[in-house]
């Protein structure tokens, strides 16, 4: 495609559910895209999306036949290899929020398609790209700490059953808690730390039929086909250990979102599910202090796919990238055919960590809200 390097790249999405308005309003952030587009199976749903954010709605046959040059994948985590493939092969980028696929061979089947078509895959989580991810890979890389020997992370809550409009599909293969929401943990991990080697895991399901707590449904029955607490242990190439608590079935707790242990020091990191927020690192047993995060600490989704057109323009590699999102799914697929079958799995895939984005960032992709 030869177009001016000012003109903005033109988007499109596919799945016009609950994260499409996050997805419409991160996206307007970047001067570098044009949200032009919006197809779901539901007409209905695309129509209503279209008409709230003043943009156009198209069956997804009009959409993969329109001219936008990236399309968005937000339909639920089992239709991701289907939609994606169908992406690729009409000759478009793909960005599929996360995981990759609801399964590492769906995940691979995808990179397989991309390879064919020639176009690139981007995939979700792109909060590592935020300003709190950078500024940990940045004391990670400065040396500061010390080898990284340790780590351990948890994302522990009740579910989305009650918030979510249409909570089934957290509990199918392809979610849980793990594959929800241990995937942004795991993306952080791995882009501070490098590839996972080998990984050990346990899961069990506290309740299958799930009875909804609270929440307009409360007292519903949710069919749970995936386990909602898994607790992963990963070996990185690089030696450090790590363990990852991932559950749907915990109230409350105090643990730390992610703390790594280096030989000189630690560092206790916010949400991975966000993009900004404050560090506290110490050296050695001495005072904690807190380390600002770098830019890009709003409610910045979309920050990947902007970085990625931006690379697309350049000619160079995207950093949340099919590459480490299959990665990162095949760490989550073997944890739990590790716990299935209490043995360790080693995996077959590794992945380099994504460049630290360079300061100033912010400019090459005429984002304005950058701090
Ligand atoms: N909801 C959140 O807060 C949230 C946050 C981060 C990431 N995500 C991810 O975003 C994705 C979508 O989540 P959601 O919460 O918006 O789901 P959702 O169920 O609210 O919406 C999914 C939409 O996709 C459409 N769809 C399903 N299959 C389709 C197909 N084959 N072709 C076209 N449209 C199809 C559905 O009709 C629906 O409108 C998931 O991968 C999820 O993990 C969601």
């Amino acid at each position: 495609m030869s177009r001016a390097t000012s003109e903005p790249t033109k988007v499109a999405i596919i799945g016009a559910g609950d994260i499409f308005p996050a997805y419409a309003q991160g996206l307007a952030a970047f001067g570098n895209l044009q949200l032009v587009a919006v197809a779901d199976a539901r007409a209905s749903a695309s129509e209503a999306r279209a008409a709230e954010f003043g943009i156009v709605a198209q069956t997804p046959a009009e959409l993969l036949a329109g001219d936008a040059e990236i399309i968005i994948n937000l339909t639920p985590p089992d239709a991701h290899l289907a939609v994606g493939r169908q992406v690729l092969q009409a000759g478009k980028h793909l960005y599929t929020e996360k995981p990759l696929a609801a399964s590492f061979d769906d995940g691979q089947r995808l990179m397989e398609a991309a390879a064919a078509s020639g176009r690139r895959i981007g995939c979700a989580p792109d909060t590592f790209l935020g300003g709190a991810g950078q500024a940990a890979r940045a004391l990670v890389d400065s040396g500061r700490l010390g080898r990284i020997v340790a780590g351990q992370a948890s994302m522990m809550e009740r579910g989305p059953d009650d918030w979510h409009p249409n909570p089934a599909f957290f509990y199918r293969p392809g979610a849980g808690p793990l594959m929800d929401m241990g995937v942004y943990y795991l993306t952080q991990l791995v882009q501070l730390l490098g590839p996972v080697r080998r990984v050990s895991g346990m899961a069990h399901t506290s309740w299958a039929p799930r009875t909804v707590p609270r929440g307009p449904r409360q007292g519903q029955s949710i069919a749970v086909e995936t386990p909602t607490h898994v607790v992963a242990g990963l070996e990185f190439e690089a030696g450090a250990f790590v363990t990852l608590s991932t559950s749907f079935d915990v109230w409350k707790h105090k643990s730390s979102h992610i703390e790594l242990y280096g030989e000189q020091g630690s560092v206790v990191l916010p949400d991975p599910n966000q993009f900004g927020g404050a560090l506290s690192v110490c050296e050695t047993d001495g005072e904690w202090q807190d380390l600002a995060p770098r830019a890009f600490t709003g409610r910045l989704r979309g920050l990947g796919v902007a970085e990625m057109a931006a690379a697309l323009r350049a000619g160079q590699p995207h950093r949340a990238s099919g590459e480490l999102a299959l990665h990162v799914l095949e760490i989550m697929d073997a944890t739990l055919r590790a716990a299935a079958k209490a043995s360790p799995v080693s995996l077959s895939t590794r992945c380099e960590r994504p460049a630290p984005l360079p300061l100033g960032f912010e400019k090459q992709i005429a984002c304005e809200v950058a701090a």
